[in-house]
């Protein structure tokens, strides 16, 4: 059997062939990643971002990059108005739309105390807002033309366990989690599913610039946070979305599928720390602690 690499493209060539998938914040980062792997995969991608310049040169380089149809377009998920324009242009596009990935977010380390209303608001705002802004508008024209359709949103693991310093994210993603798996019960009979992805870290200049406190990224070192000893590959997360926008999951809705090397049970588990005790160590406390027989 032929070996397989944790980097390589997972699904059948052809997937995604007639269908069209709509990424918010398909610009940059995680988004433009899963983005190039589906339209590798025969889709057709529509992108929306803020800022106009970099959603138009993201669509012309994946273009280039696939030969694939992309529609790049500006969009402040946030507007209900620019959602809708968002949808008329896609269908206008490529005729109809299949799945949406809400996968834009903004995000900044924090301490709570320090936020002004407004800035607890823009990230709420981009996170939920913008998710069942997007959801809710295309979900209403799946519905109206009784199309079949898959929504998958980018998450986080501490949407369930909370976080301190991100808090207003950690708000709008566990919003975002409880808004799938209530419409995954709601609109199942529309044949409509929905799905989240929890990652864990995934390197991406958005996302380490706002993140990652500069020289402390010894705090976040992955051999001693991930069980799995290192970060995420962008390829590992765009098959695991592929996946669950793909037919292939036809019978999976409602859930969250966790991708994080195991870094969130080992921040949560009592007794993890007991990691940082050494082979010779254990030796001497068992020496000292187990009963003798
Ligand atoms: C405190 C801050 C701040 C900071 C902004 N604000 N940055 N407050 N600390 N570092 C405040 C501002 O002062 C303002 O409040 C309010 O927030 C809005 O800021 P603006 O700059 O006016 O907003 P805007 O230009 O819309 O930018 C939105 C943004 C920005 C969220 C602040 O970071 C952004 O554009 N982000 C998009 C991309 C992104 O965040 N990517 C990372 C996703 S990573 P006042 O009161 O002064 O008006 C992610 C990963 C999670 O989610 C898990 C990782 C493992
Ligand atoms: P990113 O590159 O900064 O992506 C965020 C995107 O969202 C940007 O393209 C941004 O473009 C867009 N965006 C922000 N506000 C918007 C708005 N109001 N309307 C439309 N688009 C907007 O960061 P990333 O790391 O790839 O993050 C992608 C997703 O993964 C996010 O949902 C994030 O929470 C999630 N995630 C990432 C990690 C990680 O380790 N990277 C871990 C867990 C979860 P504009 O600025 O042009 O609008």
């Amino acid at each position: 059997m032929a070996s397989v690499k944790h980097t390589d493209g997972m699904l059948k060539p052809g997937t995604f062939d007639k269908k069209t998938v709509v990424i918010t914040g398909g610009g940059t980062g995680l988004g433009r990643s899963v983005g190039k792997y589906l339209l590798s995969l025969g889709a057709n991608l529509v992108i929306c971002g803020r800022r106009k310049d970099v959603i138009e040169k993201t669509a012309a380089e994946l273009e280039r990059e696939t030969g694939g149809k992309v529609l790049g377009t500006a969009c402040d998920v946030r507007q209900p108005e620019q959602v809708d324009a968002l949808v008329a242009a896609a269908y206008q596009r490529f005729g109809a739309v299949d799945c949406l990935l809400n996968n834009a977010a903004g995000n900044f380390i924090c301490p709570t105390e320090r936020l002004s209303y407004n800035a607890v608001n823009t990230v709420v705002d981009i996170v939920l807002k913008g998710s069942y802004n997007c959801t809710l508008a295309f979900g209403k024209r799946w519905i109206a033309d009784g199309r079949p359709a898959s929504v998958l949103s980018i998450g986080t693991t501490y949407a369930w366990t909370g976080s301190g310093y991100v808090v207003p994210s950690a708000m709008g993603k566990a919003g975002v989690l409880v808004m799938t798996r209530s419409l995954a019960a709601e609109w199942g009979k529309y044949g409509i599913r929905l799905n989240v992805i929890a990652p864990g870290p995934f390197p991406t200049e958005g996302a380490w610039s706002r993140l990652m406190p500069p020289g402390m990224d010894g705090l976040f070192a992955s051999e001693k946070r991930i069980p799995l000893g290192r970060l995420g590959e962008h390829q590992e997360l765009a098959n695991l979305a592929a996946y669950l926008l793909s037919e292939y999951s036809a019978y999976i809705t409602g859930t969250c599928v966790t991708i994080d090397g195991g870094e969130w049970l080992r921040g949560a588990g009592e007794f993890n720390a007991l990691e940082a005790v050494t082979r010779e160590q254990w030796d001497m406390l068992q020496t000292a602690m187990k009963p003798k027989k």
